[in-house]
């Protein structure tokens, strides 16, 4: 039952669309997940189909109230997961949280107690270093860093070493567990070369699979379905469907485990 978060400070990285492709993939092949929305844009609840609008429970009362908040929280999805949406009233938790002791743990203490009913669990978190971040590192057993295939990409991932460093002062165990590319194209040699860079720096940390750039992508959330049922032949899809083995290999989630054919 690892507890992944997804975090970038850097906006438009593909957080989003990695969570839900990578947990929609993972809950294809038998795996319990959770998906949990910590960003106000709600771009998470709205790609798994659901309207932010109409939510009446979101992760914004689970912050309010952890224990009690969590249960109602969680609701299915049609795509073999569950998920805590968000919608935009969760801007508000900053304001409503301020004066709050350990309120960047309010998400931790929510999760300690449906962790054991699931496989994995994924967060997707805002671009900025907020309390939602904080609450998602602070809950997470490790953190998946997606990193855009751009030159400029390299410098914002020294700055998340640099919140990641504050955050083990906190919470010692959280550690970076893997760093994706994505929007990769290896026609570019700017491409190229940050996929070289981020390989000969972070070497076993960075995902084997690369996540090609994928028009498919953009298109699938606006239809509010995960790759994986809206193309499921486009490289990304299938890109996606690798990066759930390696994810289950890197926690030890093999194949006698899933029951999963290869
Ligand atoms: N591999 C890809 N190829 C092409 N487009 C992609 C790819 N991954 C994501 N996108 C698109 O890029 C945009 C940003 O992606 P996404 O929303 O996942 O980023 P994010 O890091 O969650 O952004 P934010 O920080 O604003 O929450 C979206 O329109 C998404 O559909
Ligand atoms: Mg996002």
């Amino acid at each position: 039952m690892p507890v992944i978060g997804v975090v970038m400070q850097k906006g438009g990285v593909g957080k989003s669309t990695t969570t839900l492709s990578l947990g929609t993939e993972l809950g294809r092949l038998g795996l319990r997940v959770l998906l949990v929305d910590m960003d106000a844009q709600s771009n998470l609840t709205q790609a798994v189909g659901l309207d932010p609008t109409q939510i009446t429970t979101s992760v914004f009362d689970l912050l309010m109230d952890p224990v009690r908040g969590v249960e109602s929280a969680i609701q299915p999805t049609a795509f073999d997961v569950d998920i805590i949406p968000a919608t935009l009233g969760l801007a508000r938790a900053e304001l409503v949280l301020a004066g709050h002791v350990g309120r960047e743990l309010l998400l931790r203490r929510a999760l300690q107690l449906v962790r054991e009913r699931y496989d994995f669990i994924l967060i997707d978190s805002p671009p900025s270093l907020g309390l939602l971040t904080l609450n998602t590192m602070a809950a997470a057993d490790s953190l998946l860093v997606p990193l855009q295939a751009h030159i400029f990409a390299l410098h914002a991932m020294a700055h998340l070493e640099e919140t990641i460093a504050l955050i083990r002062q906190l919470h010692p165990s959280v550690a970076i567990q893997g760093i994706l590319m994505t929007m990769v194209d290896r026609r570019t040699s700017v491409n190229q070369a940050v996929e070289q860079a981020a390989r000969e720096r972070y070497g076993s940390l960075v995902f084997e699979t690369t996540i090609p750039f994928n028009i498919k992508l953009v298109e699938a959330p606006a239809v509010g379905q995960p790759i994986g049922l809206y193309a499921p032949n486009s490289s990304s899809a299938q890109a996606y469907a690798r990066l759930a083995l390696e994810v289950c290999e890197r926690y030890g989630r093999g194949k006698m485990q899933t029951g999963v054919a290869n």
